[in-house]
């Protein structure tokens, strides 16, 4: 070997070392996972509706879901009635990851939820049976905690879910957050959560739609110059390439070009709370179904939801229970954004529960926009700008589902740190 191969060596090795410190310092990632146990059924859809709905609508009671497949809603009766474990299966499906609170760490797996702002897990002092098989916040053990008191109620699901504010060293992707106040749950009722897979909720949508108005996580950790830009993105796994566990990526301070095709396409967000944008427009086929309408894009939303007149107009073309073997005549849906056609085909808005099919796509009463749950946002990888008040959009990279590239450069970004500290 002579010595110049190994001079050009060293300096490819310092460039490779120079990549990784400009990605590690960009971006914070936490690997997502979704629960084994999550089997999509009727029920649950059907579950996932009346979920949605009262997520949405928190201030009404509830709506009635009857057990067979009519969709009659009657927004004035107050008795749930559908199935409690279709609930917790959807809750299963939801993407969530770990994050820690006070010192010494106490971890907890949270929802990281796009359609919500307020970061919650349940208290030690929570005698509630759903907050039994669940990881609980104890305040006594934790040198940096500070008390707040001020009562919190969080409407959540089929229940509510309530308690005090409390204030903490939270940490997410290895950043720790000084000073974020968060509801400890000492109630949980009906809210399904026992089964679930996670233990609380991490809400990712506008302050303004925050409870008691405490500042959400993610505008601490820029307000705290913790992540190089007010922008989180997520690349959500919905091929079972992977070990069924392995949810995807949430990137905190920018996005990962390797994790989608092209360049993003953006939307500028029409009203700050949750995170609303304009389409230009969505067709079925050859039959368009709105134009110039608002959409929500909600990581803890599974299906796609139209308001109920469009939800009418599709049923009118395709019917909620069909057969299998239909789905390659169906019609496309395509979503247009800023005139860039977004397409969702059959194979991904029909749902296959055991031999039979369902339709993926629900409806909500009481707005005027849909939701693009993970259905959408599993086929683009979707960032969330705070900073410019935008959204965007692009095809996820399948070649890059591979966990193994990620992994190694988190392994890389530990040891990109590890030499900075020496
Ligand atoms: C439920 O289905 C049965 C028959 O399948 C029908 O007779 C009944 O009216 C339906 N109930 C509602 C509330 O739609
Ligand atoms: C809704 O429920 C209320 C109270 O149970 C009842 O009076 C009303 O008739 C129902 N409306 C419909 C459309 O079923
Ligand atoms: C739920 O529906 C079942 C069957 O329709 C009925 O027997 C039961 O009383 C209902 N429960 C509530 C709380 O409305
Ligand atoms: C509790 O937290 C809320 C929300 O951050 C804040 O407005 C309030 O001043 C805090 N109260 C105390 C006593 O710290
Ligand atoms: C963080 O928030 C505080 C209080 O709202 C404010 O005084 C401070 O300037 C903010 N810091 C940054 C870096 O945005
Ligand atoms: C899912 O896997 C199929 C077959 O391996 C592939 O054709 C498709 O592009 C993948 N979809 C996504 C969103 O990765």
């Amino acid at each position: 070997m002579t010595s110049s191969n190994t001079h050009s060596k060293t300096l490819v090795l310092l460039a490779l070392l120079g990549l990784v410190a400009g990605a590690c310092a960009a971006m914070h990632r936490i690997p997502v996972r979704r629960s084994e146990k999550f089997v999509r059924t009727r029920q649950s859809i059907k579950a996932e509706r009346e979920h949605v709905w009262r997520k949405y609508n928190p201030v009404q009671s509830s709506i009635s879901v009857s057990s067979n497949t009519s969709n009659t809603v009657n927004s004035s009766t107050t008795a749930s009635n559908y199935s409690v474990e279709s609930l917790e299966n959807v809750l299963n499906f939801q993407y969530f990851g770990s994050i820690s609170i006070g010192t010494p760490p106490q971890t907890f797996l949270v929802l990281f939820d796009t359609g919500s702002a307020n970061l919650w897990i349940p208290s030690v002092n929570c005698y509630s049976l759903d907050c039994y098989n669940h990881q609980q916040y104890f305040s006594g053990d934790s040198t940096t905690y500070q008390a707040n008191g001020t009562v919190f109620s969080i409407t959540y699901g089929s229940g509510s879910v309530s308690g005090i504010l409390s204030t903490d060293v939270v940490t997410v992707a290895g950043l720790q957050i000084a000073g974020q106040t968060f509801g400890e749950a000492t109630t949980e009722t009906g809210t399904s959560m026992g089964d679930a897979t996670f233990d609380g909720i991490f809400g990712m949508a506008y302050a303004s739609l925050a409870v008691d108005g405490v500042q959400p996580p993610f505008y601490n950790l820029w307000n705290q110059s913790l992540v190089d830009a007010p922008v989180f993105s997520f690349y959500l796994e919905t091929n079972g390439t992977q070990a069924a566990s392995y949810g995807g990526e949430l990137i905190l301070g920018g996005s990962d070009a390797s994790l989608y095709v092209g360049n993003l396409v953006y939307a500028p967000v029409s009203s700050q709370a949750y995170w609303q944008f304009q389409m230009d427009g969505v067709t079925l086929g050859g039959t368009t179904l709105c134009t110039n309408c608002q959409a929500v894009a909600d990581t803890g939303t599974s299906l796609l939801i139209a308001p109920y007149d469009i939800y009418l107009t599709i049923l009118s073309l395709i019917s909620q229970e069909l057969s299998c073997t239909a789905i390659s005549s169906l019609p496309t849906l395509t979503i247009t954004i800023s005139g860039v056609p977004f397409q969702i085909p059959p194979s991904a808005y029909v749902v296959q529960v055991d031999s039979a099919c369902t339709l993926g796509i629900e409806y909500i009463q009481g707005t005027d926009f849909w939701i693009l749950g993970d259905i959408f946002i599993g086929r683009y990888y979707t960032e969330f700008d705070l900073g410019n008040n935008r959204l965007g959009f692009a095809s996820v990279n399948s070649a890059s589902a591979l966990a193994a590239p990620i992994v190694h450069l988190a392994a890389l970004c530990g040891l990109w740190k590890l030499l900075n500290l020496l």
